[in-house]
């Protein structure tokens, strides 16, 4: 049986790294950072890492927690231009950097943040 990527990366371990890294960049970007005020960002981590974890073959447990995922809805609320994007990016390519994974998979990994990232522009 094919490997998933969840597998591939080596699990929980991975995706929560990935979110911690992703998250310091969050706490320093000048425009993100208030997006994410009043938020409590231990479950934000938390949300994220296990929709990732979910998305590529992990547990799924975010569905049992949260539901159907509706990435665009709940994005509705906050206003992301391509400026917010690109710093979203940035903060997630910053972080994939700092984790070893074969490249292949970083590769699909990227691909899918990248389009995933595009879909939630909701402003000009
Ligand atoms: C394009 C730029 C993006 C911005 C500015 C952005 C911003 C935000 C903000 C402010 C939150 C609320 C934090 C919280 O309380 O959970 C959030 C939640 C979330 N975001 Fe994003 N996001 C972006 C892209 C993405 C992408 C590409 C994904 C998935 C690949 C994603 C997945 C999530 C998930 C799973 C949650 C938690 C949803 C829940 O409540 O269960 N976001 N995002």
């Amino acid at each position: 049986m094919e490997r998933t990527l969840f597998e591939l990366v080596g699990g929980e371990e991975f995706f929560l790294k990935l979110v911690d890294g992703f998250y310091q960049g969050i706490e320093t970007d000048e425009v993100l950072s208030l997006m994410y005020q009043g938020h409590d960002l231990v479950q934000a981590r938390r949300h994220l890492a296990l929709f990732l974890q979910q998305y590529w073959g992990g547990p799924t447990t975010y569905q049992s927690e949260r539901g159907h995922p509706r990435l665009r809805m709940r994005h509705m609320p906050f206003v992301i231009n391509a400026d917010a994007r690109d710093r979203w990016l940035d903060h997630m390519q910053a972080s994939l950097a700092q984790l070893e994974m074969p490249v292949h998979a970083r590769e699909e990994l990227w691909n899918y943040l990248v389009a995933a990232a595009n879909s939630l522009v909701n402003s000009e």
